[in-house]
């Protein structure tokens, strides 16, 4: 039998044709332009094996980004595999929020890290901040640390610090950070998602008891040990959680809480600040929104 074209094989795989086309690339290292260009062409009975068996896993509900290794975010593309949660935009308005908040040159924390998305980003975008990440898990720190390498270079990997363990114990006691950022597991264990669309990404990093507000409440109670007068705490959580989040950063002392809502209208992430700054940045909370729209 003749091996097959790409094309053929493309439309054998029983899968929408971009999401085809995705996966070979990742597979041949081709790009699509190629992959068009040399479609009629017969592909190695190797690659055409591997395809296949990555279709099926497709098919099967696996997500795209644990196929073919990779999940852009705020326009850089960084490694994933099963040890991380694949970066989603919606903690894109996490990280806008900490570029309109962070004070020049702040210590910047991001916990739980995962692949480095939030941590990454803010470094790329702002050379000034100083930046610390954590993660109780050694296999996502160790994507989060490969992801840097590759998206800072060796020396720009080095303004990130990357520390292991439990929430705020991974930190020194004496660490003090101008922003604090956040999108801890929040999900209940009962939720049925966990048990459809997410059910291959890790559950460590998706579920929190307490009906998802577990490590929430932990960030929120000990982050005024750590911040800095005048220091913003910022966490992303479900759509539902907005006001029993308010109520933990409020009980935790923290001043100007508030919610920031998605482009669906959906409250996804509360922040507030520890009183005594005079950094000159915004502490009106509707300020932070009119930064935020561009006004
Ligand atoms: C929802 S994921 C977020 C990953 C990444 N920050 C992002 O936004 O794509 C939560 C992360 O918190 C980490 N995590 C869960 N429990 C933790 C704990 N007790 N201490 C530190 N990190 C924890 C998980 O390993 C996971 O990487």
């Amino acid at each position: 039998m003749n091996p097959p074209s790409h094309d053929q094989l493309i439309a054998a795989a029983g899968l929408p044709r971009l999401e085809a086309r995705m996966l070979l690339e990742a597979l041949s290292g081709r790009p699509r332009e190629w992959l068009i260009a040399h479609g009629p062409e017969p592909v190695d009975a190797g690659l055409a094996a591997r395809f296949l068996a990555l279709a099926r896993r497709r098919l099967a509900g696996e997500p795209m980004a644990y196929l073919t290794g990779r999940r852009e975010f705020r326009g850089l593309m960084f490694r994933v595999d099963e040890a991380v949660l694949v970066p989603r935009p919606d903690t894109e308005i996490l990280v806008d929020l900490a570029l309109a908040l962070a004070p020049p040159e702040a210590r910047v924390l991001d916990l739980g890290t995962g692949s480095g998305a939030i941590a990454i980003s803010l470094a790329c975008a702002r050379a000034d901040l100083r930046l610390c990440a954590t993660d109780r898990s050694a296999a996502a720190l160790a994507v989060a640390r490969r992801n840097a390498q590759s998206l800072l270079g060796q020396g720009g990997a080095g303004r990130i610090e990357f520390r292991q363990g439990d929430w705020w114990e991974a930190l020194p006691a004496s660490a003090r950070f101008g922003l604090v950022a956040a999108n801890p597991p929040y999900l209940a264990e009962d939720d049925p998602h966990l048990a459809s669309d997410l059910r291959f990404e890790p559950r460590e990093a998706l579920v929190a008891h307490e009906a998802g507000l577990a490590d929430l409440q932990r960030i929120a109670r000990a982050a005024p040990r750590y911040l800095e007068p005048g220091g913003w705490l910022l966490l992303e959580h479900g759509m539902d959680q907005g006001a029993p989040v308010r109520a933990l950063l409020t009980e935790a002392g923290l001043s100007s809480v508030r919610t920031e809502r998605d482009a669906e209208d959906r409250e996804r992430v509360t922040l507030g600040r520890l009183n005594g700054g005079t950094d000159g940045r915004p502490d009106d909370p509707h300020r932070v929104t009119a930064i935020l729209s561009g006004a």
